[in-house]
């Protein structure tokens, strides 16, 4: 029987704005339920090593949330050994390692396995995860490149979580993004050969999604910054027209 891909609900975006006033609002731990409670097969987060969006406090918080549902938490990181001791005392369900550099405005790209210091680096974060805990599974942030997976799938790791914000974009500008689409597919492919699961995330939108979910590409799917943006215009109506019912109701 076909299964439905698993849709994993990136939350950093609402700490960015929490963040952004020094609130306590809006609540990461609300964002997680109702991702949850509306069909979301999986919570994930990016710890960043700026702590630019996710607090280490949230991270046990949204864990929190996670088993309530019985559901995944996916704890994107880089390779840095504070947020590697981080994510041992949380025991998340997932580890996504990504390449993380200050500078960036967002994950610029997979990690580049190609690069001996990089692959050393990601080889031994894998081990020390593996060892302390066995039962979580790594996923590791890739560009459909067969080079980079031929290294990727030598490691100890259970999936790859390929880089979709290029092709995200070609579509956004309305280009050709027919070589993606074929890069993913060969990607899948010889993942599939080698045993490991095959996932997909970064700059992706509802009409983005829409040809990869057609072709059945990837088993797994992590949106974040669109899904918070559209959140805001779906709900932006209803929260004004509740504040002029208030207003409505008080006389000057
Ligand atoms: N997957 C990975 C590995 C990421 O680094 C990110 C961004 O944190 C996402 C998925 C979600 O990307 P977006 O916020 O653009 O949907």
């Amino acid at each position: 029987m076909s299964k439905k891909p698993r849709l994993g609900v990136n939350i950093d975006h609402v700490a960015t704005l929490r963040q952004a006033r020094g609130e306590t609002y809006p609540s990461i731990v609300d964002a997680a339920n109702i991702s949850l409670s509306n069909g979301a097969d999986q919570i994930t987060i990016h710890l960043r090593e700026d702590r630019r969006h996710i607090q280490d406090t949230d991270v046990e918080a949204v864990r929190l949330v996670t088993r309530k549902y019985g559901k995944p938490l996916n704890l994107e990181m880089g390779c840095n050994q504070e947020i590697i001791d981080i994510a041992l005392a949380t025991n998340p369900d997932w580890v996504c390692l990504v390449p993380e550099n200050r500078q960036e405005r967002t994950t610029e790209g997979g990690l580049n396995l190609i690069d001996d210091k990089v692959r050393k680096k990601v080889q031994k974060t894998c081990e020390a995860i593996k060892e302390k805990l066995p039962e979580t599974k790594i996923s590791l942030f890739l560009e459909a490149n067969i080079t980079v997976l031929e290294h990727a799938v030598k490691m100890p790791i259970e999936a790859v979580e390929i880089h979709t914000g290029d092709y995200a974009k070609a579509h956004l500008n309305g280009e050709d993004f027919s070589s993606y689409l074929s890069e993913f597919k060969s990607a899948e492919q010889f993942l599939k050969e080698n045993e490991t699961a095959c996932h997909a995330g970064h700059g992706l939108t509802f009409e983005s999604l829409s040809p990869l979910l057609d072709l059945k590409l990837f088993e797994e799917y992590n949106v974040g910054h669109w899904v918070i943006c559209q959140a805001i215009f779906d709900g932006l109506g209803s929260v004004v027209s509740k504040l002029n019912e208030q207003f409505e109701g008080s006389n000057l």
